[in-house]
């Protein structure tokens, strides 16, 4: 590279460089012949600026630069001129480079995508993943990574300046319960011993708490073996922190301002502080969701107490069940055809509703099998809780509560899209709190915790904890941004006494408790602080800040949905030796 050094970014050029002589090293993302002159375009992390070649210049120097490819490797020594006519769609339009040198660094085969046009949407995800050097190179991708660099540089300064340090935690570790499977590590030196990677820090920060660090953050890996979305990875990034003698206002407080922070530093725009707070039953009442998208209206309405005397069965069944109606409406369409409300029925379905029911309020009156169950003051009555005008369809589900609520709340989400009722570039940041502290896992057929074993319940709810625990709170918090939950966090127990009440809820013996949590007991027991803490989704706030769909598309080398990395072949099979080593055997 000697004496080919940059002196510039191609895509700083402007035109207060015109007459300079510059050096430049990037890649070669077009070339074009024209009127006996080659043009390139040339690349770098900057940007990109067309370079000029005559055959004035010398015979070699053109013939080299006739051979140029794309996503060939060249510095270019020349001169900055003005470009007869401006490039208004590039930054650096103004100007372009005359070539007085060029040197290959280095050839390169035909890409099997395209780095330099489109949005690299066209290309197949599974080719972008294999070549992934190739798929990282395209501007937009360029733009994500550095928006998350950005951030966690961003993140680390606010934290700095409000007294949080950054502290490691072991990657290598036992199985902290965080809900999904663990990823395990095999020990060679411990025949039949396994680490498990970390789901969270969560209990490190809390003996990093105990020790007296009073606030603590990292921005750290976590594993999860689970089913993989669009928002899920088995390998993801946290902003992870925990503070010391705290108020969950102080905690929500400071949150808030260092979102405020990065949306102001990266996106440009002012966030409106503090953020709206919902309690979690009023959240699923209106929106059907626990984590709510805000920016658009079509809230859920409650018809239990209207229609718990209605003919028709399945709606005074599910009342004396204990369970709930209820309604959404969605304007103009009563026009509906039995074919979309087919398809309707089929994602209610699919969000557990065992059925839905409509009325299509047209102007000749409603139309539905259930109206002539419906006496006329039930129907009025309807009508006027759901705000009813001509023209109107209204949804309902009746079924357990949150079945019901969740059912409506997904068909909710499907109308903001399909009725264009979701402003772009809007961010609706609230908080969700006072979840229950524990669920009913239908699956295993036994209460578990919603949040994590180490949430402190509402003080006023501790009464119930034994005789009616599904009605106790969590003193647990999740920020919501547009319909995905940024991060999750809550006020953790400090004594040991209430932490062995909740394992005993949850179902755990002595045995497992002392096995599992011992040494977190113990700690417990040698002046814990009170204490709290959150995690950000951080592959999550890079994806909301820079526009992206998937989680995929912020995070350098993803996992595909089958959890595997088409670039290295991960997860790939190991020798016989290698089992040997580690004392295991494959069935
Ligand atoms: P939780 O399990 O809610 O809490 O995780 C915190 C946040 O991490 C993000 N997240 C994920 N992002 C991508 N892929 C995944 N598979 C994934 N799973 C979770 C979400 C979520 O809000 N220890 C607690 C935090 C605490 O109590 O302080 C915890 O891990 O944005």
């Amino acid at each position: 590279m000697t004496g080919w050094q940059r002196t510039v970014g191609c895509g700083e050029l402007r035109e207060e460089h015109i007459g300079r002589e510059v050096i430049l090293n990037g890649w070669v993302a077009r070339r074009r012949n024209l009127g006996g002159l080659i043009f390139i375009d040339l690349r770098d992390r900057s940007g990109l600026v067309q370079v000029v070649f005559t055959p004035e210049q010398g015979g070699e120097l053109f013939t080299t630069a006739g051979d140029l490819r794309s996503e060939y490797v060249v510095a270019v020594v020349g001169r900055v001129r003005a470009r007869p006519e401006r490039n208004p769609s590039l930054p650096t339009g103004g100007v372009e480079v005359l070539a007085e040198r060029l040197h290959i660094l280095n050839e390169a085969k035909t890409p099997p995508i395209y780095v330099s046009e489109g949005d690299g949407t066209e290309a197949d995800e599974a080719v972008r993943l294999r070549y992934r050097y190739l798929d990282l190179r395209r501007p937009e991708m360029q733009q994500r990574l550095m928006i998350r660099h950005r951030a966690a540089q961003l993140v680390r300064s606010f934290l700095d300046r409000h007294g949080f340090l950054e502290i490691e935690t072991p990657m290598l570790t036992r199985s902290t319960p965080e809900g999904a499977r663990d990823f395990l590590v095999p020990s060679r030196v411990n025949p039949g011993r396994f680490y498990a990677l970390p789901q969270s820090p969560q209990l490190f920060k809390q003996l990093l708490m105990t020790a007296g660090f009073e606030r603590y953050f990292q921005i750290v890996r976590c594993f999860r073996d689970e089913d993989l979305r669009a928002d899920r990875q088995p390998e993801f990034t946290q902003i992870d922190l925990e503070m010391s003698f705290l108020t969950r206002d102080l905690l929500l407080g400071l949150m808030e301002e260092m979102m405020a922070f990065i949306f102001r530093e990266i996106k440009g725009v002012e966030i409106s502080l503090p953020f709206p707070r919902l309690r979690y039953d009023e959240a699923m009442a209106r929106f059907g969701s626990d984590k709510p998208a805000l920016r658009f209206g079509l809230e859920l309405c409650d018809l239990t107490d209207l229609l718990a005397g209605s003919e028709y069965r399945v709606f005074a069944r599910t009342a004396a069940e204990g369970g709930a109606i209820k309604a959404l409406r969605v304007p103009g369409l009563s026009g509906c055809s039995r074919r979309e409300l087919e398809e309707l029925a089929a994602m209610a379905a699919a969000h557990g509703a065992g059925g839905l029911s409509y009325l299509l309020f047209t102007s000749e009156g409603p139309k539905s099998p259930v109206a002539k169950f419906l006496r006329p003051e039930e129907l009025e009555a309807v009508k006027t809780r759901a705000g009813i005008r001509e023209g109107d369809l209204l949804l309902i589900v009746a079924d357990r509560p949150t079945v019901a609520a969740t059912a409506l709340g997904a068909l909710r989400l499907e109308f903001g899209r399909r009725l264009g009722l979701i402003p772009e570039e809007r961010y609706a940041f609230l908080w969700v709190v006072d979840f229950p502290l524990l669920e009913y896992d239908r699956e295993e057929g036994r209460l578990v915790a919603a949040h994590h074993p180490f949430t402190s319940p509402l003080e006023e709810d501790l009464p119930f904890l034994e005789t009616a625990p599904e009605r106790v709170r969590a003193n647990s918090y999740d920020l919501v941004l547009n319909g995905f939950e940024l991060a999750s966090g809550s006020i953790r127990i400090h004594r040991r006494e209430l932490q062995e009440r909740v394992f005993k809820v949850l179902g755990l013996s002595d045995e497992e408790v002392r096995e599992k949590f011992g040494f977190l007991l113990e700690a417990f027991e040698y002046g814990a602080p009170p204490h709290g803490g959150i995690a950000f989704g951080f592959d999550r706030l890079v994806m909301l800040l820079t526009g992206a769909s998937s989680l995929r598309d912020v995070i350098a080398f993803p996992k595909t949905t089958s959890a595997s990395c088409p670039l290295t072949g991960a997860p790939a099979t190991v020798n016989p030796e290698q089992l040997r080593e580690l004392h295991l055997a494959l069935t």
